[in-house]
């Protein structure tokens, strides 16, 4: 079965609802499409709160323990913000974009929920990439 944008909207907004977020009670979910399967996560907050992972991440690295080396699509879902809520809450942090820069192509596909579809490139400009003279 092929796995469309909804398809991983829907994973998001379902995994945000395991999300452990006691703290700021703000419940993400992210669902991440690699090798034709879909894998899920949500975040989860700790005590000492930056030790808090936050959903995108963990649904890439669950895809990456799984076996995955690329990810074909993210969907992101931030289901408690705000309605009225500036964009800046439903978006993919600075971190996140970081790790699936690591694991994706340029032009992948972000789908946020309640926003839009965007390129990786569009949201992370000039990711770091380690290139090291050879010595
Ligand atoms: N959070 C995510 O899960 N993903 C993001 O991209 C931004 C923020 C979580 C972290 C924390 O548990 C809560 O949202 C509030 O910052």
């Amino acid at each position: 079965m092929a796995f469309g944008p909804d398809d991983l909207l829907q994973a998001a907004r379902h995994a945000a609802l395991g999300a452990y977020a006691r703290y700021s009670r703000f419940r993400v979910g992210a669902a991440v499409l690699a090798d034709g399967r879909l894998h899920t996560g949500c975040n989860v907050e700790i005590a000492s709160y930056g030790l808090t992972i936050c959903a995108e991440r963990v649904a890439v690295f669950r895809a990456v323990a799984d076996g995955a080396r690329t990810i074909e699509a993210v969907a992101v879902a931030c289901i408690d913000a705000d309605p009225a809520a500036d964009p800046g809450s439903l978006t993919p942090c600075g971190a996140c974009r970081q790790v699936m820069a690591e694991f994706a192509a340029a032009d992948m596909l972000v789908h946020i929920d309640r926003m839009g579809s965007f390129r990786l490139l569009d949201l992370l400009p000039n990711a770091f990439v380690l290139r090291q003279a050879s010595m």
